[in-house]
């Protein structure tokens, strides 16, 4: 069910007119509705029935505190890979023993806030990373549980910048060398292997992929058990593409299926990081259009929302679908809609096929939900962009748009400057 939807040519969000919200927010805003968080969660959760598993949402792509609340709720961990994560985790309410750490470069401040927490497991990424963890945990007088991040070296068939699971990426340790690690791990008095970890990519819209490495980490579970260290977790990481323009990614149906073939019946618990997924298609961000005008051939609609609020199109040359917030006939023209911010690369649209729109006419940029307001910014010194959820008939703010007292906090002039 889309939770977006027109009602006599006005978008809603479930029961509110998206319109009334941007009276009283403002533009911009980032709007998720409460019923898709809960759907996409609950029918990715639901996909593995009948199998030991764990969601951890990544919540990298979204790190609001009332979005984690709310997977929270619905039984849900984290896949963190910082302290301000950890800590941005424990105060929505996330239950430390359903919470994973990866990331290549862990801190060892980070790494001693999380054994002290007790997360469910470390994904280690490198062999000092080992050492660094078991020295952290013997001075805390813990034990802290490991799996490995395996580099399958599978090929992800996405974007270069967020495929991660080849040989020449950074992540993990090569599968094939990762038994020595692992050995080495097994001697280290403060850790306890507990599991095997991988991620090789985001934005896959193939299953080959997938079982290609869960194929490839069976292998390596059952290596390790004859050397009787024996694995108790499998965690596949995320990766799950969303229809973003035309693409037909598997279901999680249909991803969940094939692993669970894969995999016959197991002992051991899955645990999944999925994050786009879950948010990606779960929100939008709405703008202000501020002026339009043609240059030549070219045609430019000005909007108040920014690279800085959302970057994945600059970074990525990602495709978001551009849909009007009040439908009406119009001439369709191509434009290219774009920020204030002084950067040629500072555009949410290119040569895109829209509705000619008029300046004060709200915009949503579609699919939004995962890596937008997670990756902005406050680039030419635009205070961060509101967010707001919306439950049935309400609405509810779950991120005050920031004052330009805030752009400023923590700023200091020193005293020879004064
Ligand atoms: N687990 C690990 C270890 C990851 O590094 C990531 C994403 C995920 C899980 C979640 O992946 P997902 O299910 O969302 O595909 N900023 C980029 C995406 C970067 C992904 C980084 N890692 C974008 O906007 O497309």
């Amino acid at each position: 069910m889309n939770h977006f939807q027109y009602s006599n040519q006005d978008l809603y969000c479930e029961g509110v007119k998206i319109e009334d919200i941007a009276e009283e927010v403002s533009t911009p805003f980032y709007l998720y509705p409460h019923a898709t968080l809960k759907q996409h969660f609950n029918s990715f959760n639901n996909a593995f029935e009948g199998i030991r598993h764990l969601i951890c949402f990544s919540m990298k792509s979204n790190s609001n505190m009332a979005i984690l609340r709310l997977f929270a709720r619905e039984g849900g961990g984290v896949d963190i890979v910082s302290g301000g994560e950890l800590y941005r985790a424990l105060k929505a309410g996330v239950n430390p023993e359903k919470i994973v750490y990866s990331g290549v470069g862990k801190r060892v401040e980070d790494m001693e806030y999380a054994i002290k927490t007790g997360i469910l497991m470390f994904n280690v990424e490198s062999r000092q990373e080992l050492y660094l963890l078991n020295d952290s945990a013997k001075r805390l007088n813990k034990i802290a549980n490991i799996a490995i991040r395996v580099n399958p070296d599978v090929d992800a068939q996405t974007h270069p910048y967020i495929s991660t699971g080849l040989k020449e990426n950074k992540f993990g340790i090569d599968i094939n060398e990762s038994i020595e690690e692992y050995k080495i791990a097994a001697r280290l008095e403060n850790l306890n292997v507990s599991g095997v970890s991988c991620h090789i990519g985001s934005q896959l819209t193939n299953l080959s992929p997938f079982v290609d490495t869960l194929k490839k980490i069976k292998g390596l579970v059952k290596r390790l058990g004859d050397i009787d260290i024996n694995i108790k977790y499998l965690d596949l990481g995320g990766g799950l593409g969303i229809t973003y323009d035309s693409e037909t990614p598997p279901m999680p149906g249909e991803y969940a299926d094939a692993l669970k073939k894969e995999l016959n019946k197991t002992e051991l618990t899955l645990i999944f990081e999925p994050g786009r997924v879950i948010m990606g298609n779960a929100g939008i961000l709405v703008t202000k259009v501020l002026y339009t005008k043609t240059a030549g051939e070219k045609n430019f609609v000005i909007v108040d929302a920014a690279m800085n609020d959302l970057m994945r199109p600059s970074l990525y040359n990602s495709f978001h679908a551009i849909q009007p917030v009040k439908e009406g006939e119009r001439e369709i023209i191509t434009a290219d809609i774009v920020g204030p911010i002084c950067e040629s690369g500072d555009f949410l649209a290119k040569n895109r096929q829209i509705g000619s729109p008029v300046p004060g006419e709200l915009i949503a940029v579609m699919s939004a939900g995962a890596y937008g307001f997670s990756m902005s910014s406050t680039y030419n010194s635009r205070p961060r962009v509101a967010e707001v959820m919306v439950k049935e008939e309400q609405y509810y703010i779950i991120r005050e748009r920031e004052s330009y007292e805030d752009l400023v906090s923590g700023e200091k002039i020193p005293d020879f400057l004064e």
